[in-house]
């Protein structure tokens, strides 16, 4: 069985591609390795990857954008990938107000790409990384796969939910086995540097000031990698069947006739952002200057993940502490930059 991940290079994508290496699985990875943060980062996962893979031949890196449709199908034909991840989307909420272009063009026709592929060629599961950013504006918490998202205030969150709608259609279509994962503000090691994680640990480290949007009321439901890895994992091991209880006349959004699920993959523990940076100071043992302002436009206040239907589905309960999980974190991010393995 051979896996076919995209977005390996990316910090999600990089931690299924070690989990699965680690397990002996086969591995093909695919990625753009764009800039639009560190690329040494991305070069260094693959590195990293490389590394553990050297004795036992199973891995496959192509430097490939999704939106190259015959490079993507030569790699379908040529290696027969039964289990695709979709992780490589221009992810991002604030870089989609000034960058549109990107989105449209990875997360919608990028991801159609990768859908037409599946189609033409036999696969077995069909799972991508949607985002909790489609519960867009709504405030009821926590978030339930039930709740109505089609008020989305970003273009990422649009495209995610784009990605959930035309999902749905080759599902149903061609009978192929989807899931979509609402993944809900991963951290840890190899983390993004895009992200809330390393912009508060590389400002404290450096005694400059953190910008706290919202006046610090923001809440999320931060999420370690590798419970989101154990998470998808699961689900790669299941493919979504049909539900026999869908009712046409009181659509369910989550299931369907189809071989289609959406779940969120979430910690289901808002944490304050106020929370966040205190637990960080007390690792690092350095207390962060603030800066605090207002919320930023394409923002939302809280995300808070309801995950009782994956963990009906593949008896996935988070096992990471915030505490531990920032103290790995810490740990990785002292031995990565201060140790200089970022070169
Ligand atoms: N990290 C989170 O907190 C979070 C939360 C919600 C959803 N997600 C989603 O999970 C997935 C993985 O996120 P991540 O945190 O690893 O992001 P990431 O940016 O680290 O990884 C995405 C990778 O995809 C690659 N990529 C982007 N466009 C591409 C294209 N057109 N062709 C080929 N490769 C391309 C990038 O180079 C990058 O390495 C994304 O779809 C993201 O939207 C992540």
């Amino acid at each position: 069985m051979t896996y076919l991940i995209t977005g390996a290079a990316g910090f999600v994508g990089f931690h299924l591609c070690k989990r699965l290496l680690s397990e002996g699985k086969k591995v093909i990875g695919i990625d753009n390795l764009n800039d639009y943060y560190d690329v040494k980062l991305k070069k260094n996962r693959i590195k990293f990857l490389e590394e553990l893979s050297s004795d036992i031949e199973n891995w496959n890196f192509f430097e490939v954008d999704l939106i190259d449709k015959l490079k993507l199908e030569k790699i379908f034909n040529n290696y027969k990938p039964s289990i695709i991840i979709n992780l490589a989307a221009q992810a991002g909420v604030r870089y989609s107000i000034d960058n549109p272009e990107i989105y449209l063009n990875s997360n919608i026709i990028g991801f159609g790409n990768i859908l037409e592929c599946c189609r033409k060629y036999s696969i077995e599961n069909f799972l991508f990384a949607s985002s909790s950013s489609v519960y867009g504006a709504n405030t009821l918490v926590p978030f339930n796969e039930d709740h109505n998202v089609d008020h989305p205030v970003s273009l990422y969150a649009a495209s995610k939910k784009s990605n959930e709608i035309i999902a749905h259609s080759y599902s149903h279509l061609f009978k192929i086995p989807i899931t979509g994962l609402r993944l809900f503000t991963v951290y840890g090691p190899w983390g993004r540097p895009d992200m809330a994680p390393m912009i508060f640990a590389k400002s404290i480290f450096e005694k400059v000031a953190i910008n706290i949007f919202n006046y610090g009321k923001m809440k999320r439901d931060f999420t370690y990698i590798d419970d989101v890895i154990e998470g998808i994992i699961r689900c790669s091991n299941k493919p979504a069947t049909p539900d026999y209880e869908f009712d046409r006349s009181k659509p369910n959004p989550s299931t369907s006739l189809a071989p289609f699920r959406i779940f969120n993959l979430g910690n289901s523990e808002p944490i304050q952002i106020m929370k966040f940076i205190e637990v960080l100071e007390d690792i690092i043992g350095i207390k962060a200057i603030k800066n605090f302002s207002e919320m930023q436009p394409g923002d939302v206040e809280t995300t808070y993940a309801d995950c009782s239907k994956v963990n009906d589905w593949i008896d996935f309960i988070p096992q990471t502490s915030l505490i531990k999980g920032i103290e790995i974190f810490i740990d990785w991010y002292k031995d990565y930059y201060f140790e200089k393995k970022n070169i």
